[in-house]
């Protein structure tokens, strides 16, 4: 049998093409509402050419499908580092030198740099001093982060080709730093990021770990003689107990010896971090009050779980952090 038609001689049943006109004011007002979700997450003054960059924006400054939950979970990062900035701004400078140069943060592991980038987009460019230092290990990532720093006017970013532990001693950088940043920095990088900051009498840390597997080898080559000694080598008997026990058992130090070094300490989550697993963020305040109980803590943790050596080789004492 023959479709029916229409006078038109378009088949019947199929859904009426709409015509040029109405299309471009559907697009129009596709696009009009696309803008209004960009003005909406946009803050004052923030750069699209940086989001673009970080690829949050196309290249048309357009949101596409992940950038809204990209841009939010940036975000939700800032404003944990943004409360630390405005507490230390209110709190003035430590000292004359830090009168002069203003806000310091240093930023380690810090691969393209896209955290760096954002604090100072929202907080430092709109002050008239301050230092966001970034210290990555791979050359080619530096060079790509001055390029990209020259390019947006950003004048008072440094990106320097060092290790962690080799920043801490390092000409290129000022005696003291108020803010140091580690976000995934590789395994032991952000252990080197709390020694840097001690050194640099950091007021404030935010550090988001990645995998750890330092402590994870030393449960491991202790497996035997704790499993007949302590029924709490169970925690680690299995491979993947022994990996996430290690992780946690390292987070842990890290907050007992910010604690007893004289920090407060919040740990918290980064929801919906979904690029990683690691997602736990470590914020600690310089506070002066070094917490002895937290020192005696790690040496019993360290008798515990068969991690002395390990706990005297990284977490070494600085008397001089006042
Ligand atoms: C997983 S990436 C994270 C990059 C960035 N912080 C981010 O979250 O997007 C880790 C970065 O730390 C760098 N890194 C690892 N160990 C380091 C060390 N000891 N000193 C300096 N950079 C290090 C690596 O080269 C890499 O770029």
């Amino acid at each position: 049998m023959k479709p029916q038609s229409d006078a038109a001689g378009k088949s019947l049943g199929k859904v009426a093409r709409p015509g040029k006109a109405s299309q471009a004011v559907a697009a129009g007002g596709r696009q009009a509402a696309r803008d209004q979700q960009l003005a909406e997450l946009l803050r004052p003054g923030q750069s699209i050419a940086l989001l673009q960059h970080l690829h949050i924006l196309t290249r048309e400054g357009q949101l596409n499908q992940d950038s809204r939950r990209k841009l939010k979970q940036v975000y939700h990062l800032y404003q944990f580092i943004e409360t630390l900035l405005r507490e230390l701004a209110q709190a003035g400078p430590a000292d004359a030198a830090q009168a002069a140069q203003g806000l310091t943060v240093a930023d380690h592991g810090a691969g393209k740099s896209y955290l760096g980038f954002i604090l100072y987009d929202l907080f430092f460019k709109h002050l008239d001093q301050g230092q966001v230092y970034g210290i990555e290990s791979r050359s080619e990532l530096v060079e790509k982060s001055r390029a990209l720093a020259a390019q947006l006017g950003f004048a008072r970013m440094q990106f320097l080709d060092l290790t962690v532990a080799e920043s801490a001693h390092s000409a290129l950088l000022p005696p003291r730093i108020d803010l140091v940043t580690a976000l995934h920095a590789c395994d032991s990088a952000t252990d080197d990021a709390i020694a840097f900051g001690l050194a640099k009498q950091a007021r404030a840390f935010a550090l988001v770990p990645c995998c750890q597997a330092e402590a994870a080898r030393h449960l491991g080559s202790n497996k035997a003689l704790m499993l007949s000694r302590t029924p709490l080598a169970e925690l680690w008997r299995h491979p993947l107990h022994t990996r996430e026990l290690g992780s946690q058992i390292t987070n842990v130090l890290r907050c007992l010896y910010l604690e007893a070094s004289g920090y407060q300490v919040t740990v918290t989550e980064l929801v919906g971090w979904e690029h990683s697993m690691k997602n736990e963020l470590i914020l600690a305040r310089y506070t002066g009050q070094k917490k002895r109980a937290a020192a005696q803590r790690m040496q019993q943790i360290g008798e515990q779980f068969g991690l002395k050596d390990l706990i005297d080789r990284r977490f070494t004492w600085r008397a001089d952090n006042s």
